[in-house]
């Protein structure tokens, strides 16, 4: 994996997918969710630890009623018929976003889901669903604010509030791939993703491939993560006068 944990990817395109074969966009998010098995197959066969599916935004409620209605679907169905595919790969299934504004039955197929993964070993797979990242942020700084009395303002360092984000357990993303062209973050994991990597991919995510992931994968090796610092070897001091 060179040193990769945790992939975060942000599913898009799925949209325009259908579009350019004159299809309605539904039929984009269920070809995006066979490829969301694709990928996750794929990572899982790989070795990859921890993988986050940026499946529903906070932002995403401003689309029309039915498309909404179709992704809430998509989610129910495949976690209700299909946890047969992660209990085959023993991928254990987390959660990150805020529930109290999902459907009260969708809310319970996540935490079956939880609770029926919960012992498995393998790769864990995030679905961030009704999720944004300053969302997070908020939730995390109320949380904190209710349960730390007695901290003072200068106890609230990085470490500190980090525990009170939605999964304090997984390890921050090393590599963050969006599909679709777009070249932006979309308010996904943007505390976790302080020091991730970036990989943009032109094709819409229905396309994606397992030898897709294997190229991001690459692309991750070849780069020289410096985390704010200077490389060994390559202090900078030798141009000094
Ligand atoms: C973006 O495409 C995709 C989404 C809003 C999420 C839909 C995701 C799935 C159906 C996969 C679900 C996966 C699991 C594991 C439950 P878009 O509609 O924004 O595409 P566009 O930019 O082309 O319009």
């Amino acid at each position: 994996m060179g040193g990769c944990r945790h992939i975060g990817i942000i599913m898009d395109g799925n949209g325009r997918w259908a579009a350019s074969r004159g299809l309605p966009r539904t039929s984009g998010h269920l070809e995006g969710l066979k490829t969301a098995r694709r990928i996750v197959e794929a990572a899982s066969l790989e070795g990859l630890g921890f993988l986050t599916l940026y499946v529903f935004s906070t932002e995403n409620w401003r689309r029309t009623q039915s498309e909404v209605d179709f992704i809430m679907g998509l989610v129910h169905t495949h976690l209700l018929r299909e946890l047969d595919f992660y209990r085959e790969h023993g991928i254990r299934i987390r959660y990150t976003g805020d529930p109290s504004a999902l459907n009260a039955e969708i809310w319970q197929d996540v935490r079956n889901a939880m609770d029926d993964t919960k012992d498995f070993g393998g790769m864990q797979v995030a679905l961030a669903l009704n999720y944004g990242g300053r969302d997070e942020i908020i939730r995390a700084v109320r949380r904190a604010a209710a349960g730390t009395a007695g901290m003072l303002p200068d106890d609230f360092d990085e470490a500190a509030l980090g525990r009170f984000l939605d999964n304090p357990d997984i390890p921050d993303p090393d590599l963050i791939i969006r599909t679709g062209g777009d070249m932006r973050s979309s308010n996904f994991l943007l505390w976790e993703a302080a020091y991730a990597e970036y990989y943009f991919s032109p094709k819409f995510w229905p396309d994606w491939t397992a030898d897709d992931l294997r190229t991001a994968l690459a692309s991750f090796s070849g780069r020289e993560r410096r985390f704010g610092g200077v490389p060994a070897g390559k202090t900078g001091k030798q141009a000094l006068p």
